[in-house]
């Protein structure tokens, strides 16, 4: 009786310890970074970065846990990401949160994210609005429940002022959709006379974008070791760093993020021109 009461109580203690001991490493990693990690050169950070949270279904069923979990814990890895962003002075985070793809799902797990999302913006809003986020959706907004997209246009609205960070979230986007309506529309104004065909321009066509106002994205980050833009703001990352982890998206912290901030600011940005002035010479030779 007593070696079985001893028993509990050991495993109870390792049980406490263990607990101890992940919650004061979580603490000391959010505390040293919650500013600017040293090696990182704050002239040197991208502007906008955008995310493809990939991997939470994978995550979720290696713990033994339904893949709604792994989403539910990705939004908070999405939460803490955009503070970090905040923290660290970066001005603008895109989410691919649900794409035009994603309604082939099966539909429970559809119903769930729907559901999580409006869940997440009535919870989260006032302290985003405090916090001085400024929230905006991309997608087609008309294929969504009417609920939904009311809470999305509040939440729109009433932080259109604030000016702490950027925070996009793309919900049933497609960037091929995005591109095509954005050419109907400039057609339609060609139709009525508004426009004639020499005056469509890179920047006309931006103008009819989802995208409109925001700076093209510096840095995508896609998690979960899957290479490929999946029909994401192809237009808007003609220029932007991929950076690929294989890391799934609710294992992606603020630790993660410095790493992918690290990288970043070893690459060569050229955009298409050369990064030294080359002589005539060295042009032939
Ligand atoms: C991809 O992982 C993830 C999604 C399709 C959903 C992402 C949504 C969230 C993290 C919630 C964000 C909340 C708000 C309010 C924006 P997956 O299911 O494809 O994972 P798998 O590849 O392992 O199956």
């Amino acid at each position: 009786m007593n070696l079985t009461r001893s028993a509990v109580l050991q495993t109870a203690l390792v049980t406490f310890n263990s607990y101890l001991e992940q919650y004061v490493s979580t603490a000391m990693t959010i505390q040293t970074l919650e500013t600017l990690p040293s090696d990182l050169d704050p002239r040197g950070l991208p502007n906008h970065i955008a995310v493809i949270m990939d991997g939470n279904g994978r995550w979720a069923q290696g713990q033994g846990l339904p893949r709604i979990e792994g989403h539910r814990r990705g939004a908070n890895t999405l939460k803490d990401l955009l503070r970090c962003c905040k923290d660290w002075g970066i001005g603008a985070l895109t989410a691919y949160a649900f794409s035009t793809e994603n309604w082939r799902r099966p539909h429970e797990e559809v119903d769930f994210l729907m559901v999580l999302f409006e869940r997440l913006l009535r919870k989260e809003l006032a302290e985003m609005h405090r916090e001085g986020v400024r929230i905006h959706f991309i997608g087609d907004l008309s294929g969504l429940h009417t609920s939904l997209r009311r809470e999305m246009e509040r939440s729109m609205e009433q932080t259109q002022h604030n000016d702490a960070v950027e925070f996009n979230v793309a919900i049933n986007y497609g960037s091929r959709h995005e591109i095509t309506q954005a050419c109907r529309l400039v057609a339609e104004r060609v139709e009525r006379g508004e426009l004639t065909a020499d005056a469509i321009t890179e920047e006309l066509l931006e103008r009819h974008l989802y995208t409109f106002g925001s700076s093209d994205p510096d840095l995508l980050i896609r998690t979960s070791g899957e290479q490929r833009l999946s029909n994401f703001l192809l237009w808007q990352m003609a220029y932007a760093e991929m950076y690929f982890t294989d890391v799934f998206w609710p294992q992606f912290d603020r630790s993660q993020f410095h790493q992918a901030l690290l990288a970043f600011q070893n690459r060569d940005r050229r955009f298409g021109a050369v990064s030294e002035p080359v002589t005539a010479q060295a042009l032939t030779a």
